[in-house]
């Protein structure tokens, strides 16, 4: 089967390349592929329709609102967090193909049940991404990181998630906005589907997706300013001023879902920021966790040419200490990335 390169004068979604299809392809050229991670990410896919069902009746049902608990991260947690949740846990857990797994919503790394099959990966996600947003109608997202088991360690063992990010096999993510999209890497570029309701399929829509390599939106929330060191108010300055290496002022855009802003930076071209707040003692390293967040958007990011760092190092560079560890995060276009991260080493 032949792939198409590009997308605008392609076939593959007219007469559809499905997901299953291109990772089979995939699979085929990959000579120590198992044909473990087609059908991980194949139960994924599931979970995420199920879910993208869900988000696509809020308001009609009772799926709007809070559940009333507080989870981990000291967070409101959505009903739509909940059965997000509820739904990859359930599918994983059950899939054969997993040891362990570890949600932005669990305190704890969660082993897959004694009476269940267990399989060579790890799985790290973001059930819900940007779910303040749900009752607005806005795009909202899910968030998975891959890793390989380690050979020495239990299943249990919380050492198979603190790890680089460069270890990663596969991330991706699932954004569920005006339709619903897989996006993915497995290390060989990042590739991009979208879900047809009618065929109720991931269908290839986006192959070989590459960020410019400067762009022209930077992504932050502004309100926060006075919670900033001054290096870091010089980094929005300078995207935001006409004297910047583009010669004018970038696009300001904020969704206040990164998956979402991420998003339409990966295809636009653009900078997402969520910095340090010095002075705010909850977020001294700012709100986005390293193993859910920041690191499999960095894989993806790179594996489309751009860049992610913290302000000091490549995002990938960094071995989680904890599970639910935070970290700056600056990721979109490498020239625009690298500037920050200038900047804010300036003296
Ligand atoms: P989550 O919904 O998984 O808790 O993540 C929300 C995160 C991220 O998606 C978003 O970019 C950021 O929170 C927005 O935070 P602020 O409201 O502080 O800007
Ligand atoms: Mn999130
Ligand atoms: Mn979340």
């Amino acid at each position: 089967m032949q792939i198409t390169n590009s997308f605008a004068d392609n076939q593959s979604y007219r007469l559809g390349t499905t997901i299953t299809e291109h990772l089979l392809l995939c699979q085929d050229q990959c000579p120590d592929a198992s044909g473990q991670f087609t059908r991980l990410l194949s139960e994924l896919i599931i979970s995420a329709k199920l879910i993208s069902r869900e988000v696509n009746k809020a308001g009609l049902v009772d799926i709007l609102g809070g559940t009333g608990d507080i989870n981990v991260q000291g967070e409101k947690v959505q009903k739509l967090d909940d059965f997000a949740n509820q739904a990859i846990i359930w599918r994983m857990e059950r899939s054969g193909l997993l040891c362990a797994m570890s949600s932005e919503e669990n305190a704890d790394v969660i082993e897959v049940p004694d009476n269940m099959p267990k399989g060579g990966y790890v799985i790290a996600f973001d059930p819900l991404d940007g779910s303040s947003n749900v009752d607005a109608n806005a795009s909202i997202g899910t968030i998975f990181s891959i890793h390989r088991k380690l050979d020495k360690e239990g299943c249990g063992s919380m050492d198979n998630f603190l790890r680089y990010g460069y270890e990663q096999v596969a991330a991706g993510y699932f954004l569920y906005g005006s339709s619903t999209m897989l996006v993915y890497t497995a290390g060989k570029g990042v590739h991009g589907f979208t879900l047809d309701p009618s065929v109720g399929e991931f269908l290839l829509s986006h192959q070989n997706i590459t960020m410019p390599e400067r762009g022209k939106i930077y992504s932050i929330n502004e309100g926060y300013t006075e919670y900033w060191d001054e290096r870091t108010r010089a980094v929005v300055n300078y995207f935001k001023s006409s004297k910047n290496d583009r010669g004018k002022p970038y696009t300001a855009r904020y969704i206040g879902a990164m998956v979402a802003d991420f998003h339409r930076n990966l295809l636009y071209g653009g900078i997402y920021m969520y910095p340090a707040d010095s002075q705010d003692p909850h977020k001294p390293n700012g709100k986005l966790r390293l193993l859910c967040e920041a690191a499999p958007l960095a894989f993806i990011a790179e594996q489309a040419g751009g860049a992610a760092t913290d302000g000091t190092q490549r995002i990938l560079d960094i071995k989680a200490k904890e599970l639910h560890e935070r970290v700056p995060l600056y990721i979109g276009c490498k020239a625009d990335v690298e500037k920050a991260m200038e900047i804010l080493q300036e003296k």
